[in-house]
């Protein structure tokens, strides 16, 4: 029994932003997953981890099949289940992901020992905050699911150690479709990520160093793509 996250926890992952019936047609017609990504999908679910939905999971293979990078960096690990599915389908990258949350941590260290098998992932423990300014190797691919209010606090740090070409997606950036309200239509408790957001779309979305696309899929992905060495970001 998991007890980090409750049947009550997640609350965005259960708005989809687009057609529940598309949102149906795309969970049931997207390709499976096996094997032991199948099981921890599984798993994630009956125990309210909120993993990556499997119209992401379809995506992801997709992209990192067509991308084929070498050095991938994700922030938010959970039970290590995007970071296999990575790993499988990038099978010639080295992957860093990193987590706070011990029980998760936990679950990571068992399923990553059990499965990846090619040993190319590496678990960073500890927050994302300390953990980024230490990194010094350059990564093409980043994957951020951790804390949605904080993406523009790390976005500096990640542009850093993104190679020129490298692409960035952010996970979860819609809220359920509360990023198009007025603030004032916003739950109290969720006004900091609705305010950390729109600082992100600000600082990227029109940003002439980066292409960035937004995209209307679980509960939204940014992507982005760095095109110069030094991107300014507004301060
Ligand atoms: C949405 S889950 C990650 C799911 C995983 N990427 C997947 O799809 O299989 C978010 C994770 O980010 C971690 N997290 C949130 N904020 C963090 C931070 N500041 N530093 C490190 N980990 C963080 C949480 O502990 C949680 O395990």
């Amino acid at each position: 029994m998991v007890k980090s996250y409750s049947k009550n926890a997640n609350h965005n992952m259960r708005r989809p932003i687009v057609n529940k019936d598309i949102v149906d047609y795309m969970r049931t017609h997207l390709k499976e997953s096996t094997g032991h990504l199948a099981e921890l999908e599984v798993f994630a679910r009956k125990e309210n981890i909120p993993i990556i939905q499997h119209e992401v999971v379809a995506y992801f293979r997709f992209l990192l099949q067509t991308l084929q990078p070498k050095k991938i960096l994700e922030v938010g690990t959970a039970i290590g289940f995007s970071a296999l599915l990575m790993a499988e389908y990038a099978p010639d990258a080295q992957i860093t992901t990193v987590d706070r949350n011990e029980e998760m941590i936990g679950f990571a260290k068992e399923n990553l020992a059990k499965y990846d098998s090619r040993k190319q992932i590496t678990l960073v423990e500890g927050d994302a905050a300390e953990v980024l300014q230490d990194l010094d190797t350059d990564y093409d691919f980043v994957f951020m699911d951790s804390a949605k209010s904080k993406y523009i606090v790390f976005l500096p740090e990640i542009l850093k150690r993104l190679t020129v070409g490298g692409v960035i997606v952010f996970d979860d950036i819609f809220q359920g479709g509360d990023i198009a309200k007025d603030i004032m239509e916003v739950r109290r408790g969720q006004r900091t990520i609705y305010r950390g957001l729109h600082r992100l779309f600000d600082a990227t979305l029109d940003n002439p160093d980066l292409t960035a696309s937004l995209i209307p899929m679980s509960d939204g992905l940014l992507m982005i793509r760095k095109n110069s060495e030094n991107v300014i970001l507004p301060d």
